[in-house]
């Protein structure tokens, strides 16, 4: 059994972790997932996210997204950071998911990093490109579901859950350059990353998030048809 990759991509508060615990749970009592099953083509579901998926990642989730910045953490230390919790993640968990054949439902991956640090801080894109396979040794994203929202209005929705960690409190432009990253990520791979309009219902978007994941699945795994 070989399992998917599958990641949530955004600014703040355009909808992953809404629309990643959604599909979850659709997914969970779909009539594919259960034929799939069946057919011992896929485990299982699982869901996860960085940074944050691992034991090691919480501890450094909570040092990059503490709203105080007690540490003063320097762009390229924030990098290594995220590149750290990516490692962990990929060789403690994901590979060995897919391994299992489960579909993995990850809340942000690579192109993170290349929207935030690369366009958002200014790091070097190639070197990013460089880190990001050093720490996924190479393991890429099936389908990267972008959810594509202005990100003033995604901060605005973050306000309303509360305080502001680290990276949200950057400024208004550092996200818009964030977002400019993400849409020339997915301008560049558009066979792998779906722009989806995320300034929608939350049901109108899980709808098309179900239909493209319904699609991706039957691409993946045909399955036997009935006798
Ligand atoms: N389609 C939507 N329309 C309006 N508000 C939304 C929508 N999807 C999510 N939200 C709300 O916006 C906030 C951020 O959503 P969240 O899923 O946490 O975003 P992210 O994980 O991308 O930061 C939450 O309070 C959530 O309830
Ligand atoms: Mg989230």
């Amino acid at each position: 059994m070989q399992g998917k990759l599958i990641v949530f991509e955004g600014v703040e508060g355009c909808g992953k972790t809404t629309q990643l615990e959604l599909l979850f749970n659709w997914l969970q009592s779909s009539l594919v997932l259960q034929k799939l099953k069946a057919a011992s083509l896929v485990a299982d579901v699982k869901k996860t996210r960085q940074p944050g998926g691992t034991e090691l990642g919480v501890h450094l989730r909570q040092i990059l997204l503490q709203p105080q910045n007690q540490y003063q953490v320097q762009p390229a230390a924030e990098l290594l950071l995220y590149a750290a919790d990516r490692a962990q993640h990929v060789e403690q968990l994901i590979r060995p998911w897919l391994e299992a054949g489960y579909l993995v439902l990850c809340d942000r991956f690579t192109d993170s990093t290349l929207a935030y640090q690369g366009y958002g801080r200014g790091l070097d894109l190639a070197l990013i490109e460089q880190l990001n396979q050093i720490a996924t040794s190479g393991l890429k994203s099936d389908l990267t579901l972008w959810l594509k929202l202005d990100a003033k209005v995604g901060l605005e929705r973050t306000h309303e859950r509360g305080l502001a960690d680290r990276i949200e409190q950057a400024d208004l432009s550092f996200h818009r350059r964030v977002q400019q990253g993400f849409a020339a990520l997915a301008q560049n791979n558009t066979h792998t990353i779906k722009p989806i309009a995320a300034d929608r219902t939350q049901a109108a978007i899980a709808q098309q998030i179900q239909s493209i994941l319904q699609a991706s699945l039957s691409q993946w795994y045909p399955l036997p048809l009935p006798p």
